[in-house]
């Protein structure tokens, strides 16, 4: 069985980019169609019924859109809003962000001790806590929000000293609380991941939620047998090639990247090189979608 469907993907703005780009790198066949909030963006300093209420209508929008699965690549509206969004939609499966990448963390801390970093919604949430002490209980989990972090990324401030200090800035009490992982709880932060490893040091392994997300996508997806029709003769993507490693990776590599759509509630003057980063391409074509349009969705 297969699904030649795309699967809908959506984050407050442009970061759950980082879950698309692992997504074309594991399933290179599958078509996405990609939901950023752009014109709402950030959601980590909304309120929890308003987290839930956009997470909602950015859902609808995609379902409409007849994708085959939902992934909530936003830890945010994950952290706050993963339940709701189950109760509201029997559709198509949802996946949040957030418990693949507790779990990863909880299997992987020898030391029993995680650090997560995040918005201040998902900081305050406590969700990734709920998700790992539910795998694992006598693990202590640190939270700490990062909100410069999101900004660095957006400015294209990556490999910088301002980006170096302000990771310190955060971090440095982290590596002091004897943590052996990290769970970098925000879609963009994997874009700050080796400055980031450098700063807390090689001891302190780095979860990225995008990379666990994907996997735990992909592994639904052949579950349920729905997974992009493999060609009739053998195309430019095989199927049996193992998934690139990071660093070898370019997503137009990647049949489904060309066929994806991206959709934007607003196209903002810095857009595109937001996306070129967080993607490692610019994007092959932009829709808007109007934030009445989104309203519309659940008033
Ligand atoms: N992408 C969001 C997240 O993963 C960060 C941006 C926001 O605050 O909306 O939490």
């Amino acid at each position: 069985m297969s699904d030649s469907r795309p699967i809908g993907v959506f984050d407050s703005g442009l970061g759950g980019l980082t879950v698309a780009k692992e997504i074309f790198r594991l399933m290179p066949r599958e078509r996405i169609i990609y939901l950023g909030d752009t014109a709402r963006v950030p959601y980590g300093g909304k309120s929890e019924e308003t987290i839930r209420r956009f997470g909602l209508q950015d859902a609808r929008v995609l379902l409409d859109l007849n994708v085959k699965m939902l992934i909530v690549a936003c830890n945010t509206v994950s952290s706050v809003a993963i339940d709701y969004l189950e109760r509201n939609i029997k559709e198509v499966p949802v996946i949040g962000v957030v418990l693949p990448g507790a779990r990863a963390a909880a299997t992987r801390s020898a030391a029993k001790r995680v650090g997560v970093i995040g918005t201040a919604a998902t900081v305050r949430s406590g969700a990734y806590a709920k998700a790992i002490n539910s795998i694992a209980p006598d693990i202590k989990v640190y939270a700490k929000p990062c909100p410069l972090f999101v900004p660095l990324v957006e400015e294209g401030l990556i490999d910088n000293d301002i980006t170096r200090l302000t990771v310190q800035h955060y971090l440095y009490e982290m590596v002091d609380l004897g943590i052996d992982c990290l769970i970098l709880g925000c879609t963009h932060y994997p874009i700050l991941m080796e400055v980031i490893q450098s700063t807390v040091g090689n001891r302190i392994q780095l979860v990225d939620s995008a990379l666990w997300t994907a996997k735990e996508a992909h592994h639904i997806m052949k579950a349920l047998g729905a997974e992009y029709p493999a060609p009739i003769t053998p195309g430019l993507t095989d199927p049996k090639e193992q998934p690139k490693k990071a660093g070898q990776f370019s997503v137009e590599a990647s049949e489904g990247f060309a066929a994806s759509r991206f959709l934007v509630s607003d196209v903002t003057p810095n857009f595109e090189s937001v996306a070129e980063t967080l993607l490692g391409a610019g994007l092959p074509s932009i829709e808007k979608v109007s934030v009445e349009e989104l309203e519309e969705k659940e008033p």
